[in-house]
C-alpha cells in the first residue's frame, strides 16, 4: 500500500477525515465531497509521471486547481483541497480520494479513467477445535505441513492484542521467509513495535480471529475454568501478519483495499478476511476487487459468509474466486450447576445467559453486571434467564444462565429467603455432544446475491463459541474468551488452507478451494447428514459442501483447478460493460472474447422460477485432474435432488499417471414444481481399489 500521507498511522487519517467532515458540517453551504474509489487504466499514465502515485495525486491536484470547481469558487473556505488517500497497486490500479461530485464529473473524462464508486462500510462477521477438526500430531495435514511452517497468513481485521500468549513464538525458526516484504508498523494504536516477534510479524489490534488461524502452543488455556485445554490455532507455526483495517467499530472499503493491497505487496500466502460487503455488484466490491489480484499471484482469499442467517440469499463474499466459509457448531458444550440455599440444583449453561428483568436486552445486561463486578468486586457473579445462546457472545464475568422454566425456582426462593445464598459450579465442560456439527442458526445463506449460479457457501467450519485469545480488559481479564459468528470460522479455513499450502506449493487458490471442498464432510458425528439449527437436513446453501476435513484435503485424489482467464471468461458471460469487467480483471492481457458461465467449479446449482412452464436441463462440464499417486479409476456415483434428473457421463474416468486431466458431463434436469423449496444431492467419484471420495454437492434452488 503506497499510503500517501506515509508516516501518519492510519488513525490520523481516520482523524484528518473526521475533522474535515465536521468542517463541512460547519460549513452552511457545503461542496460535499465523498470518498470514492477510482479505477484507472494504468497504460495510460504518462511518462511525465514517474509513478503511479505521482500519476494520480497529478490527477487529484488537476481536479483542484480546476477554476470552476466549487473550492476554488470560495464557497467552501473551511474545506482543504483533495488529496489523495490511498494509492493502490496490487489489490487494484487505481486511487481513493474524497471528492466533490463536480470533481468526479471532471475526473471521469480524463485519459485512463475506468471508474469510480462511494465508498462504502463492511460488515464484521463477529457475533478443543482443532480435536473436532481431527488434526493430530502423528499423522495426516499437521506433520504433513510441518504445523504451516514458513507460511504466512495476513488476517483483515480489527487488529491484534499483541502481547497474548497465543502470539509467543517459542518454535518458531528464525528465519522469517525471505518472501515477506512486510514490516513491523511504527507504533499504531497502542501497539509497540517491540511487541513484534518471530510470530507475529505485522501491527495492529483481530486476537481473536488470528489466534484461530495460527495461534501458538499456550497450554492450560480456559475461560473461567471452562474448556481447559492447550490453545492453538489451526496452523501454529505460520507466521501472522495483521492488517488493522477497522477503526471505531467501522471498516471502510477503501481501508479494507489498502489491506488487500498491502498484504499482496508484503507477501503473504493466505488472507483471512471476516468482513464483508453486502449487496453490491462483483465489479464494485472492493473484496471481489481485491481479492481477484490476490488469486492472480497464488494467494489464497478466505472470507466469512456472514451472520444473516437463517434467511436464503442473505450470504456476502459469494465471489467465485474466493473461498466462502459458513460457521457451524462444535461437539463441545458447557454447563454448570447452580446450587440454592434451599439445597435446589439447577443445571446452567453458561451460555446459554441472562436474568435482570426483562427491559434490556441481554447483552446489556451482561454489561451491566460486567460494569457492576468492576465497582463491587465482592459481587461473585451472575445468573441470566434465557433459553436462548444466539448472540451471547459477551460474556464477560463469572455466569451461569438457567432455562426460563427453572427462573420461577430461583425468583421463589431469592423472594422468600432473608438471606438468598447460591453456589454455582462452572468448569463442567461436556465433550462428544450430539448431534454435532450443526449449522449455525446465524451463519448466512446462499444463493449468493453477487452470483447465484455458483453454489454458495463453499464449506462450514466450527464457528460457535470457538475459545481463543483476545483482549484481556473486553474478557474479564483471562486473555481468552468465547466467541461466536463466521468470523471465527473462517480463520479456521484460513488455517487449513495455510497447511495445504505448506504441504503442496504447486496448488494453486482454487485448487486448495477443491481440495477442501471436495473432502469436507457432509456426515455430522452420528454418521446422519448434518442438520440446520431447526434439526431439518442442512442444504448445501447453509453449509456449503459440509463440515471442513483437513487430513483428507491433504489427498483429495481429484481436483477441478481454475486460471484466472477461466474466471475472466465467467465475467464475461455476465451483463457487465468492458470497463466493470477491468475494474475487477485490470489487464487488456485477458481474453475479454470467450464468455462462458460453466466455470470448473467442484458444486453445481441450478435456479428455478416460476416464469418456467416446462422442465429445463442444465449442462455443466468438468475437467478433473489427478492428483493422486499414480493410475487410478473412479466410477461415479450420483444422489439427484428430489424432483430432478441427473445424469454423469462418462460414468467411469481413468487415469494412468498422476497430473493427467480427465472431462465429464452432468445434465441437471429440473422444472419449476418443487414448490419453491431447495432440493440437494451429490456427485461422487469413488475410487476403484483406493480410498478416494471426490464429492461435489448439487444444488436445485428457487430464484431468491
Ligand atoms: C467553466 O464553466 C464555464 C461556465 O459554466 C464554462 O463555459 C467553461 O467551459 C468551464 N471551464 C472548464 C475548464 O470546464
Ligand atoms: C493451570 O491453571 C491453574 C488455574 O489457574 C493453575 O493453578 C495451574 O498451576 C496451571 N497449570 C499449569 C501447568 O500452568
Ligand atoms: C487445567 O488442566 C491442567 C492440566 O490438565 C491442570 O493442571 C489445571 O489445574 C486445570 N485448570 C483448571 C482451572 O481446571
Ligand atoms: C423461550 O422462552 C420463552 C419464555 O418462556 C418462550 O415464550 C419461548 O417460546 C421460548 N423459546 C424457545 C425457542 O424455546
Ligand atoms: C479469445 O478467445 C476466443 C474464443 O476462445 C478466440 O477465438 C480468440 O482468438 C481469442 N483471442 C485472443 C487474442 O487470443
Amino acid at each position: 500500500m503506497d499510503t500517501v500521507i506515509q508516516r501518519l498511522p492510519l488513525p490520523y487519517i481516520f482523524f484528518i477525515i473526521a475533522c474535515f467532515l465536521l468542517g463541512l458540517l460547519e460549513n452552511a453551504v457545503s461542496t460535499e465531497r465523498t470518498t470514492y474509489i477510482v479505477h484507472m487504466d494504468k497504460s495510460f499514465k504518462p511518462e511525465s509521471s514517474t509513478t503511479h502515485k505521482h500519476w494520480y495525486s497529478s490527477i487529484v491536484d488537476s481536479l483542484n486547481s480546476d477554476k470552476n470547481s466549487s473550492f476554488h469558487a470560495g464557497r467552501s473556505l473551511t474545506a482543504t483541497p483533495s488529496s489523495l488517500l490511498y494509492a493502490y497497486d496490487h489489490a487494484v490500479h487505481g486511487f481513493s480520494a474524497s471528492l466533490s461530485l463536480e470533481q468526479l464529473e471532471n475526473l471521469k473524462n480524463l485519459p485512463g479513467f475506468v471508474s469510480a464508486y462511494g465508498d462504502k462500510t463492511l460488515t464484521v462477521d463477529t457475533s478443543h477445535t482443532t480435536d473436532f477438526l481431527s488434526l493430530n500430531p502423528s499423522t495426516g495435514l499437521w506433520p504433513a505441513s510441518n504445523y504451516g511452517e514458513d507460511i504466512i497468513i495476513g488476517v483483515l481485521h480489527s487488529g491484534v492484542w499483541p502481547e497474548s500468549e497465543s502470539f509467543n513464538d517459542n518454535g518458531m525458526t528464525a528465519n522469517i521467509p525471505s518472501k515477506w516484504k512486510g514490516t513491523c508498523a511504527e507504533a499504531g494504536q497502542d501497539f509497540d513495535a517491540s511487541l513484534c516477534n518471530l510470530k507475529l510479524i505485522e501491527d495492529g489490534h483481530g486476537t481473536h480471529t488470528s489466534s484461530t488461524a495460527a495461534g501458538n502452543y499456550v497450554d492450560n488455556v480456559s475461560f473461567f475454568g471452562y474448556a481447559n485445554v492447550t490453545a492453538r490455532g489451526v496452523a501454529p507455526r505460520s507466521r501472522v501478519a495483521v492488517y488493522k483495517v477497522m477503526w471505531d467499530d467501522n471498516v471502510y472499503a477503501s481501508d479494507a483495499l489498502a489491506g488487500i493491497d498491502q498484504a499482496i505487496a508484503d507477501g503473504v500466502d493466505v488472507i483471512s478476511m471476516s468482513l464483508g460487503l453486502d449487496n453490491l455488484p462483483l465489479y464494485e466490491d472492493p473484496v471481489a476487487i481485491a481479492s481477484f489480484a490476490a488469486m492472480e499471484k497464488g494467494v489464497v482469499l478466505s472470507s466469512s459468509a456472514g451472520n444473516d442467517g437463517p434467511g436464503l440469499g442473505t450470504l456476502h463474499n459469494g465471489i467465485p474466486w474466493v473461498l466462502t466459509v459458513a460457521a457451524g457448531t462444535m461437539d463441545r458444550s458447557l454447563a454448570g450447576t447452580v446450587t440454592l440455599g434451599n439445597g435446589l440444583t439447577l443445571v446452567a449453561s453458561p451460555h446459554g445467559v441472562i436474568i435482570c428483568g426483562e427491559t434490556l436486552p441481554v447483552p446489556k445486561q451482561i454489561k451491566r453486571v460486567t460494569q457492576a463486578k468492576l465497582a463491587v468486586p465482592k459481587l461473585a457473579g451472575a445468573i441470566f434467564i434465557s433459553n436462548s445462546t444466539r448472540r451471547l457472545n459477551k460474556f464477560t464475568c463469572p455466569g451461569a444462565v438457567i432455562s426460563p422454566k427453572d427462573a420461577y425456582d430461583v425468583i421463589n426462593y431469592v423472594e422468600s429467603s432473608e438471606n438468598p445464598t447460591v453456589s454455582i459450579k462452572l468448569q463442567e465442560t461436556f465433550l462428544s455432544t450430539k448431534p454435532a456439527p450443526l449449522a449455525a442458526v446465524y451463519t448466512s445463506r446462499g444463493p449468493s446475491p453477487s452470483y447465484p449460479n455458483i453454489l454458495k457457501p463453499d464449506l462450514m467450519a466450527p464457528g460457535t463459541l470457538v475459545l481463543a485469545a483476545t483482549v484481556p480488559s473486553t474478557a474479564g481479564g483471562v486473555g481468552y474468551a468465547f466467541k461466536s459468528g463466521t468470523s471465527m470460522s473462517c480463520p479456521h479455513a484460513s488455517g487449513v488452507a495455510a497447511l495445504l499450502k505448506s504441504a503442496h506449493p504447486e496448488w494453486s487458490p482454487a485448487a486448495i478451494r477443491s481440495a477442501m471442498m471436495t473432502t469436507a464432510n457432509p456426515l455430522d458425528n452420528t454418521q446422519n447428514l448434518i442438520r440446520d439449527h431447526d434439526l431439518e437436513f442442512a442444504s448445501p446453501l447453509a453449509i456449503g459442501s459440509g463440515q471442513i476435513d483437513p487430513n483428507r484435503a491433504l489427498d483429495p485424489g481429484l481436483m477441478y483447478d481454475a486460471t484466472p482467464q477461466d474466471y475472466v471468461n465467467l465475467l464475461s458471460s455476465m451483463s457487465f460493460t468492458r470497463n466493470q469487467i477491468l475494474a475487477i480483471a485490470r489487464s487488456e492481457a485477458y481474453n475479454l472474447s470467450s464468455p462462458s458461465s460453466d466455470l470448473n467449479y467442484p458444486s453445481f446449482i441450478v435456479l428455478y422460477d416460476d416464469q418456467m412452464t416446462a422442465s429445463r436441463v442444465q449442462k455443466f462440464e468438468r475437467v478433473v485432474t489427478n492428483v493422486g499417486d499414480g493410475a487410478a479409476k473412479y466410477k461415479v456415483s450420483v444422489t439427484a435432488p428430489e424432483g430432478s434428473e441427473d445424469t454423469a457421463i462418462p460414468e467411469t474416468l481413468v487415469f494412468l499417471n498422476k497430473y493427467e486431466k480427465q472431462s465429464y458431463s452432468l445434465s441437471i434436469k429440473y422444472g419449476r414444481d418443487i414448490g419453491g423449496r431447495v432440493s440437494f444431492g451429490a456427485i461422487v467419484w469413488v475410487e476403484e481399489n483406493g480410498n478416494h471420495n471426490v464429492r461435489s454437492p448439487i444444488v436445485v434452488s428457487p430464484v431468491i
